[in-house]
């Protein structure tokens, strides 16, 4: 709606006012799923609500280290499903990408394990994948790095057998963050870096997440107040409605409609267009 619009234009005037503005992003599954990749909470849509044909004893049980260690199925269904290679990168990629090109980038934090940030051409000093990928391996015991195929191997093995270490035997995994491990320390380290340098030249806009783990959701509160914070989401969430403020701007409603209307209004809509179409 025309009113929701305003919501935009007010990102891109501080965006082109200040020839000096750069944007950290930090995004959720929200921005994935126009690519087709559903999200984890979105009611019936979500993965969570469709994760009973795996038998789980709760939904979060897919992306849990004991569970995983016991029975390893549920995630190798999941990650079938989820493999990089099988998606393109929506319109909010793209757009981050214009905002790279244009030298108006100063981070991209994303949760997703999907790598289409990477996929739409981001710079890998760029972003910082919270939630690893499936890039990296490891035997879930020694620690033993595997290369990335060999994981790929397994999970299309048909006669259903898990990859396991070759020295002691454990089970290999992505180096994607289940619940009960750590979130890479390049993520604090990059973030510490980070909270030092941001400013008033910077805008942070939160995208298509329900900020409901942590310590990925704390992020938002940690920004100085100095610094803009923005949020695209269908819905408000996390500190956007815990403690908002007053120079908050929030876009409730898509991240495709929010990234084409974005490029329209900062001028970019031709770069954008070339890079959906590429
Ligand atoms: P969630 O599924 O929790 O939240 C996605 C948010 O995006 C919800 O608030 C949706 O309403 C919103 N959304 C969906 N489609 C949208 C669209 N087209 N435009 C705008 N908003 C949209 O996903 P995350 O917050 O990313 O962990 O979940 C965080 C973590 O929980 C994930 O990284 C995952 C999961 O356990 C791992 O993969 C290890």
């Amino acid at each position: 709606s025309a009113d929701q619009f305003k919501k935009i234009e007010k990102i891109a005037n501080f965006i082109n006012s200040n020839p000096k503005a750069k944007v950290v992003f930090l995004v959720g599954a929200g921005i994935s799923t126009a690519c087709g990749i559903p999200d984890f909470r979105s009611p019936e849509t979500g993965l969570y609500d469709n994760l009973a044909k795996l038998k789980l004893p709760f939904a979060e049980a897919v992306f849990d280290i004991d569970y995983f260690r016991e029975n390893p199925q549920p995630f190798y269904t999941l990650a079938k499903e989820l493999y990089p290679g099988n998606y393109e990168p929506s319109k909010f990629h793209h757009l981050m990408r214009v905002f790279q090109d244009k030298g108006r980038l100063h981070r991209i934090y994303t949760q997703n394990i999907d790598t289409l940030e990477r996929s739409a051409g981001i710079r890998s000093n760029l972003v910082v994948e919270a939630h690893g990928s499936f890039a990296h391996n490891h035997c879930i015991d020694c620690g033993m790095e595997y290369p990335h195929e060999f994981f790929k191997q397994a999970m299309s093995n048909t006669a259903g057998a898990f990859a396991r270490c070759k020295s002691c035997e454990g089970l290999i995994k992505p180096k994607i963050v289940f619940f009960g491990e750590n979130l890479p320390s390049h993520f604090f380290s990059t973030w510490d870096e980070d909270l030092e340098q941001l400013n008033e030249n910077h805008i942070v806009i939160v995208a298509g997440t329900s900020l409901a783990v942590y310590p990925f959701a704390s992020l938002p509160s940690e920004i100085p107040k100095s610094v803009r914070r923005a949020l695209v989401n269908l819905q408000k969430v996390g500190d956007f409605l815990a403690s908002p403020r007053k120079s908050d701007i929030i876009f409730n409603g898509s991240s495709e409609v929010a990234a084409e209307e974005l490029a329209r209004k900062l001028g970019w809509l031709d770069e954008l267009e070339s890079l959906v179409e590429a």
